[in-house]
């Protein structure tokens, strides 16, 4: 398998991305909607994406909540043009950059959100930006994350292993992002965000065998 750069594959892929997500993807017929429904509904509120791709999540956000400031990041110029072409007509900040180098501020925003976007990478990764999105969110905020995880941590330490293979083989350098799934286990990833500074962690939903929706409070 050649590993692809992140932002090289979503843009190959950019074409039937979102019929792909709503019907190929588990839960991803229903979890759009449901993710969005835990997010704040009043008019104004400040809502950050991470990975927010072509919209699929904000699409059904903005249903709820038309006068929402929200703010996308996304390090794929092509996922953004097509979610431009969608919700250009609504508030929302585009920044294509990673969201690990983004500087967020400090409670900058309500809500946050991110919907199969993070389980790219590893955990002191992770637990280096959830520490960052805390600081970002109001004392009463949270962050909803819908993802896909592993089903166990042999498995978890086995999609690491196989990235760290290829990478080799392919000699890739580490500081560029590859396309690899290399999901946490559903308790490793709530164990991040608690030793980032979440006090209230919590699994509101499972989808099929291994994607689940995290609700993280402030
Ligand atoms: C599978 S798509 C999910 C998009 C959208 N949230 C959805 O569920 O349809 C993953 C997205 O995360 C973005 N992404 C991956 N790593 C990223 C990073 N480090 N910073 C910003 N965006 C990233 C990709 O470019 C891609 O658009």
């Amino acid at each position: 398998m050649k590993l692809e750069k992140m932002d090289d594959f979503f843009a190959a892929r950019v074409d039937g991305y979102d019929e792909h997500m709503r019907t190929n993807i588990e839960g991803g017929s229903r979890f759009y909607a449901y993710t969005a429904s835990l997010l704040p509904r009043a008019a104004g509120s400040r809502v950050l994406d991470l990975g927010c791709g072509t919209g699929l999540e904000l699409e059904e956000y903005f249903r709820l909540c038309p006068d929402a400031a929200v703010t996308g990041i996304d390090l794929s110029d092509a996922m953004l043009q097509a979610l431009k072409a969608k919700l250009g007509n609504r508030n929302i900040r585009l920044i294509n950059a990673s969201y690990f180098d983004e500087p967020l501020g400090e409670k900058t925003f309500d809500a946050a959100v991110s919907v199969e976007s993070l389980h790219h990478f590893p955990a002191e990764q992770k637990e280096r930006l959830y520490t960052k999105l805390h600081a970002a969110l109001e004392e009463n905020g949270c962050f909803v994350l819908t993802d896909y995880f592993a089903e166990s941590e042999d498995l978890e330490k086995e999609y690491f292993r196989n990235l760290a293979h290829l990478k080799q083989e392919q000699s890739l350098p580490d500081d560029v992002f590859f396309h690899y799934d290399t999901p946490l286990t559903v308790e490793h990833e709530m164990d991040v965000l608690r030793k980032a500074g979440f006090r209230d962690v919590r699994i509101m939903q499972q989808w099929g065998e291994s994607t689940y929706t995290v609700l993280a409070a402030v």
